[in-house]
């Protein structure tokens, strides 16, 4: 959520180097953008509404600066216009900075401002820290000042601040993402590795209420709490710059659906030793929560039903923001698990916080290694899938629920069992996922492109499944879309069927199987137009789409077809699939 970035070294093309980074970060906010550069004298500022990956650094020749800094913006405080836009300045440009994250008492502290003669431009919370640092200036240096200003913030945030006097460029965080890539004689500051990878792998992770500054050749990190300096490992980074860029495709929604050949084989190559942990964990704990949002909080579902069927564990699955309310059952034999793709997501990281409070142990099931989850969690499983840029989530979402099966199998002490199941997967979506299946699932996509309801139901864990189809569907294609657990469905919204109504029936060959049938059954006698995604045809479907029968992962195979499907929609109503409107990539704010 909102993408930062900022260059400070030797090459003269800061500003081109800078927007052309922030592209890479598009994913995180897409609403308006805004780049500032250091002249002799100046700062020099550039915003604009809109996406920016229109803007041509060809065609528009940006200025030489060798210090540049630059944000895309995912909006929470304040409209989509120019003035709201970062990078935020105070009125004579004195002190320049963009923002991640939302500052909760930002309105307090304007009005205080405002008292001291403080004029204010926009409605951002952004725009209130240059002032209340430029107020601190008065009576201490640049990098004091920030740190004062840190302390009377509330809230969640990554900052990357310059000012007209010095030539230091400097960086805080504290919940948001802030990494720091070091290249020969020169500096990154992004919130995310795609945007500077092209220059270096080498990187120095910022964790909460620490500080960077950089100031010539020099880099030094301090700690804001108490003005300690920190010495910092430099990690280097194994991922190439391609995994993070489209390539042959046209989009990264399409790309990362292709991907899971491979990211699925990636998830279940774990080392046992951690599976093993975490399964451990769970035997010991009294009481196991698995927290996530949106389809991380779908996977977490279908996590319940796993652990039930296959090692009848009884887990606890919330909705990271609902979680604060089950801590008084919280003791410190319970377990947590967070799912999340990006480990930055506010409510889950919440969670943690609470949890942490109560002493409980936290695992994470995360695909960004440094983030913060992982960082602060007590057991951490990779899903391997490499950078996720589409902000539908696709190989991260089956990474994960492959994980979880694994973990299922590992606590009944069948972990092999549940490996070769997921290597049988594994060969069996490699043959499913071929240009021949897409054009018939584009065949259904034609069809029901303009439709304006659709429904998807699903039995057992599959339930949670018709629920993530649905965010799929609604996230990208635009189309109303709601899933429904397939006995439900007679128990009201049945009546919303009428002639032609598409309703995705997903099936397993398991136990649910015959009442699934029965529910689409009863939807067709209603008029409904039955699309089956099932292992077998069956009378009933009006459109049936094939997968193959892979037991207790049917999870992640009837989520594949209709990851096509709603990427297909989405392109057929001409919406841009990776950028789908009023979203960003990472919630970082709650
Ligand atoms: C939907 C989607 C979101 C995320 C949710 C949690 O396709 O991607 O619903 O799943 O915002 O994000 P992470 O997994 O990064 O915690």
């Amino acid at each position: 959520m909102c993408g930062i970035f900022a260059y400070h070294g030797h090459r003269k093309n800061a500003p081109e180097l800078v927007v052309e980074g922030l592209k890479l970060l598009e994913y995180r906010g897409y609403d308006s953008w805004g780049i500032a550069y250091k002249t002799e004298k100046d700062i020099e500022i550039l915003k604009r509404v809109g996406k920016i990956s229109d803007f041509d650094t060809k065609k528009e020749k940006l200025p030489e600066a060798s210090l540049a800094i630059g944000h895309t913006r995912w909006a929470t405080h304040g409209g989509v216009n120019q003035k709201n836009a970062h990078p935020h300045f105070t009125e004579e440009k004195d002190i320049v900075l963009i923002h991640n994250g939302i500052f909760e008492n930002y309105l307090e502290i304007k009005k205080y401002l405002e008292k001291q003669g403080h004029k204010f431009k926009s409605e951002t919370d952004t725009e209130v820290i240059a002032h209340l640092v430029e107020e601190h200036m008065k009576t201490h240096t640049f990098e004091d000042a920030i740190k004062l200003a840190t302390k009377e913030i509330v809230g969640r945030y990554a900052l990357v601040i310059i000012n007209k006097e010095s030539e230091k460029t400097i960086g805080v965080r504290k919940g948001s993402p802030l990494i720091v890539g070091v290249g020969n004689k020169e500096f990154f500051i992004a919130s995310d590795i795609p945007a500077f990878l092209n220059y270096t792998n080498k990187v120095n992770y910022l964790d909460d209420d620490q500080m960077v500054i950089i100031e010539g050749n020099k880099i030094k990190f301090i700690n804001t709490t108490n003005n300690d300096e920190i010495k910092k490992r430099l990690v280097e980074i194994n991922w190439k710059p391609e995994s993070a860029e489209k390539g042959k495709y046209p989009h990264f929604m399409i790309k990362e659906i292709m991907e899971q050949k491979e990211t699925l084989a990636k998830a279940i190559e774990q080392d046992p030793k951690n599976i093993e942990e975490l399964a451990k964990a769970i035997k010991k704990a009294y009481g196991t929560y698995i927290v996530g949002c949106g389809t991380a909080g779908k996977v977490g579902m279908v996590g319940e039903y796993l652990f039930s069927k296959i090692s009848k564990k009884h887990i606890n699955f919330s909705f990271g923001s609902e979680f604060p309310n089950y801590q008084d059952f919280l003791t410190e034999k319970t377990l947590l698990i967070a799912i999340s793709q990006s480990g930055e997501t506010a409510d889950t990281l919440e969670a943690i916080e609470v949890a942490k409070e109560k002493g409980v142990t936290i695992a994470s099931i995360v695909n960004v290694e440094s983030s913060t989850m992982a960082r602060i969690s007590d057991i951490v499983i990779p899903i391997k899938a490499g950078p996720e840029k589409a902000v539908a989530s696709t190989k991260a979402t089956t990474a994960q629920l492959a994980i979880l099966t694994l973990l299922a199998y590992a606590c009944d002490g069948g972990v092999q069992e549940g490996k070769k199941l997921l290597i049988d997967t594994v060969s069996q979506i490699n043959d499913m996922l071929n240009p021949r299946y897409e054009d018939y699932i584009m065949k259904l996509a034609k069809k029901i492109k303009d439709v304006e309801s659709m429904y998807i139901i699903g039995r057992g864990m599959n339930y949670p499944i018709a629920l993530e189809s649905a965010i799929k569907l609604q996230e990208v294609s635009y189309i109303h879309a709601e899933g429904f657990a397939g006995g439900e469905l007679k128990h009201g919204p049945i009546a919303l069927i009428t002639k032609g109504t598409p309703v995705i029936a997903l099936v397993a060959n398991d136990d649910t199987k015959s009442d699934i049938i029965s529910n689409a059954t009863e939807i067709k006698s209603r008029g409904g137009y039955i699309i089956g995604v099932s292992p077998e045809n069956h009378d009933v479907f009006d459109y049936w789409i094939s997968v193959p029968d892979t037991g207790n992962s049917s999870p992640i195979v009837n989520i594949i077809p209709v990851q096509i499907l709603a990427y297909q929609l989405a392109v057929l109503r001409e919406n841009n699939p990776d950028m789908p409107r009023n979203l960003a990539k990472s919630v970082t704010v709650k």
